[in-house]
């Protein structure tokens, strides 16, 4: 095993769902995995192998932020052989012109993590960027499945309470549509590494509205969302 997680060499698949849930984890192996295993659940942070269509898949809980979602991405990487991470998880949207349950595809991530000026000794400001591969890919099979995904930056922040709402009212002023909380890391560790990352979210709550989804609305976009991944993972 890694020190995070607990699967033995050749458990996990080489292309891997990320949902910061691990509930979400069981419930996509459950409900669209074939034959799932539960390879770990060290830290409750569950991790299920199965087949989608017939191809070798799993899907690995990240937790919540950039700290925990790294170390999730750098060991499925380095220690277990990962070249493809899809994370699926929620936002909230910044853009006046993003609905409550609208999907979307983040094709870069601002942020206010040090992470990666720490990385570039504060001489550099990192653009992590999608995979545009993936990306491509996912924005087909949402055209096929008549899903209207945006596709635009957004912010991945540390802190999910902000005291600077200004700031996020400047950001959408720039074209950032919505804030979640790990695609940035998600996409350095994967250029780092050579893999290829893609992020996808539902907007569960509006920033500008105050709006919410319902849990049961949540459990429906996601499915939409999930679905949108996993044909983008196996294509
Ligand atoms: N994920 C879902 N909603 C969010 C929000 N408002 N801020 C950060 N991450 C989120």
């Amino acid at each position: 095993m890694s020190t995070h997680i607990g699967a033995k060499p050749g458990e996990i698949a080489e292309r891997v769902l990320m949902p910061g849930d691990p509930l979400r984890a069981k419930w996509i192996a459950e409900h669209y995995l074939e034959d799932a295993k539960c390879y770990s659940t060290v830290r409750n942070m569950f991790g299920f192998t199965g087949t989608y269509q017939g191809v070798r898949l799993s899907v690995q809980g990240s937790g919540m932020g950039m700290p925990s979602a790294s170390i999730y991405a750098h060991e499925l990487v380095n220690e277990y052989g990962v070249d493809t991470l899809i994370r699926v998880g929620s936002c909230g949207a910044l853009s006046e012109s993003l609905k409550l349950r609208d999907v979307v595809a983040a094709i870069g991530s601002a942020t206010d993590s040090n992470m990666n000026r720490a990385r570039f000794d504060g001489l550099i400001d990192y653009a992590p960027v999608a995979d545009f591969g993936l990306l491509r890919t996912a924005v087909e099979v949402a055209e096929r499945r008549g899903v209207p995904m945006r596709v635009g930056p957004v912010l991945a922040a540390d802190a999910f309470y902000t005291d600077r709402p200004d700031l996020y009212d400047r950001l959408a002023d720039y074209g950032v549509l919505a804030v979640e909380m790990e695609s940035a890391a998600l996409y350095t560790i994967a250029a780092r590494f050579k893999a290829r990352a893609l992020t996808v979210l539902t907007v569960s709550d509006h920033i500008k509205t105050g709006e919410r989804t319902t849990a049961e609305e949540r459990e429906r976009t996601f499915a939409e969302m999930v679905e949108i991944a996993l044909d983008t993972a196996i294509a």
